[in-house]
């Protein structure tokens, strides 16, 4: 089994949802435990890695967003989630103009509630900060969520003012919860967008023109002295660019306090991906347009921040190596290429942003190890579960598998060959931006809450089982200071 900080051979006994006992295996001992125990089912994990089951604190379902809304529900994201070896998603609820607090969060439980198969929460994103909202917040947050998300980017929709930025800062640091950052700089983003769509330049490739990796410079420069001067906590969201991560270096250097999380396209694909012609095969939904030209491929790859040339990537994984990036998250945010994606056709600013990712991520982190040798196995855990457990307040119940915890264990198979490919996925848009991907690695089981939920890639749980989790409180000390230059 493997932990943030160590990996032994081990029997695990789970009782009543909670892992009861974990018992190292001798280099003799074949199955120390079992004698003791009547077990329901003994699962044989030989020759397979024991991991936590993973914490995705960046998923966005059933969302309006771009003018439509987000492919997966929460019934077909959380079965998605779950064979991706998932048991814990938090989920963004996003606040509607003149909406009170109070009334986004209900909004968001009821999308969920009947649907969920996995363990959830929700941050709030909030789109329209008056007192009235801010007064609500200690409320929320003693309800346990502990997270609020905040816009640089999407201006004229999503985007907040400084000074809102500068307020629910200050408050995070007194009614301790997480300001997450989405750090892109807006005004930027409108002009040369502006400037691109008036020269003709309408294709999917000038989406990442008109978002520049020094717009993310410049906008994480500015969060972290909007955090400095307000006394507030901050996570930076969806980190892209080598820029970005150079000013939370520098800051973690001045013994400040910033965390980041990335997340696996930032880590693997790289801005070729907008000049890509067709060579993926269609598999669903090809109800749509089915003369899209070939330029029009980019599409799959319209998110925001969006992909970067490739010396980001190395910058990302020495980030994640040296503990200046703290989390990877999926951001999985589909909308399907044929019906969705095409919104934009004729405008990339009209392309809904976002890519699915929340079935794939751990298959990714896991070549990472063991094929491309980024990070080991520990840090694996760690980003995976382990870190956004602690920082979103859900440690130690969950993230980690440990006496008391939640048993949310996954059986992973490294011999297994990987080849991913949409028809095989639980996802339910038409497209996988990994297409095509191969390396190794299977998930053979997923134990939530102590049931098996995936049996041999298979989901066999139920709907709405997943529960709302009250989360605790954002603890500034919750990660040992571990950056390292
Ligand atoms: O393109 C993205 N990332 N879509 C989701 C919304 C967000 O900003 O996280
Ligand atoms: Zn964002
Ligand atoms: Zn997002």
């Amino acid at each position: 089994m493997v932990k943030s900080t160590d990996a032994f051979k081990a029997d695990i006994a789970i009782e009543d949802g909670v892992i009861t006992k974990i018992e190292r295996k001798s280099k003799t001992a074949s199955a120390d435990l079992l004698p003791e125990f009547e077990a329901d089912e003994v699962i044989d994990a030989k020759g397979q890695y024991l991991l936590p089951g993973g914490v995705d604190v960046h998923t966005h379902f059933d969302m309006p967003f771009g003018g439509t809304v987000t492919a997966d529900n929460f019934y077909t994201g959380t079965v998605a989630a779950a064979c991706g070896g998932n048991t814990t998603i938090i989920d963004f609820a996003i606040q509607n103009k003149g909406e009170t607090l109070k009334q986004t969060l209900d909004n968001w439980r009821q999308k969920a509630e009947a649907k969920a198969v996995i363990d959830y929460s929700f941050h709030i994103a909030l789109t329209d900060v008056t007192d009235n909202v801010i007064s609500e917040i200690p409320d929320i947050t003693n309800q346990g969520v502990t997270s609020f998300k905040l816009f640089m980017a999407y201006k004229g929709s999503l985007m907040s003012s400084q000074e809102t930025i500068g307020r629910i800062l200050t408050e995070s640091g007194k009614s301790g919860f997480l300001t997450m950052l989405h750090c892109e700089n807006g005004e930027e983003i409108d002009k040369l967008t502006k400037e691109l769509l008036a020269n003709g330049k309408t294709s999917p490739f000038y989406h990442a023109l008109s978002r520049p990796a020094d717009s993310e410079e410049y906008a994480v420069a500015q969060a972290i002295k909007l955090a400095s001067d307000n006394n507030g906590n901050l996570y930076i969201v969806h980190l892209s660019s080598e820029g970005g991560l150079k000013n939370i270096k520098k800051t973690l250097l001045e013994s400040k306090k910033v965390f980041a999380e990335t997340c696996p396209q930032y880590l693997t694909l790289s801005i070729d991906k907008y000049t890509e012609t067709p060579n993926a095969p269609l598999i669903k939904g090809t109800k749509g347009n089915v003369n899209l030209p070939p330029e029009f491929e980019g599409a799959k790859y319209v998110m925001s921040p969006p992909l970067r040339g490739k010396y980001n990537l190395t910058a990302l994984w020495d980030g994640i190596k040296n503990g200046a990036i703290n989390a990877v998250a999926s951001d999985h945010c589909a909308f399907n290429f044929h019906t969705q994606k095409t919104l934009g056709f004729n405008d990339f600013s009209k392309i809904p942003n976002g890519i699915p990712g929340v079935e794939t991520r751990l298959y990714l982190l896991f070549n990472a190890v063991i094929k491309d040798k980024h990070i080991d196995i520990n840090k694996l855990v760690d980003v995976f579960a382990t870190a956004p457990a602690k920082l979103f307040g859900l440690y130690p119940k969950k993230g980690e598998i440990g006496i008391g915890s939640d048993a949310d264990i996954v059986v992973f198979n490294p011999s297994k060959k990987l080849h991913i490919k949409t028809i095989k996925l639980h996802q339910d848009v038409d497209y996988c931006p990994f297409e095509g991907y191969k390396g190794n690695g299977a998930i053979s089981y997923v134990i939530a809450n102590g049931k098996v939920i995936v049996r041999d890639r298979a989901f066999c749980g139920a709907k709405g089982s997943g529960k709302f989790l009250k989360r605790n409180k954002f603890n500034p000390l919750c990660l040992q200071a571990s950056f390292s230059k």
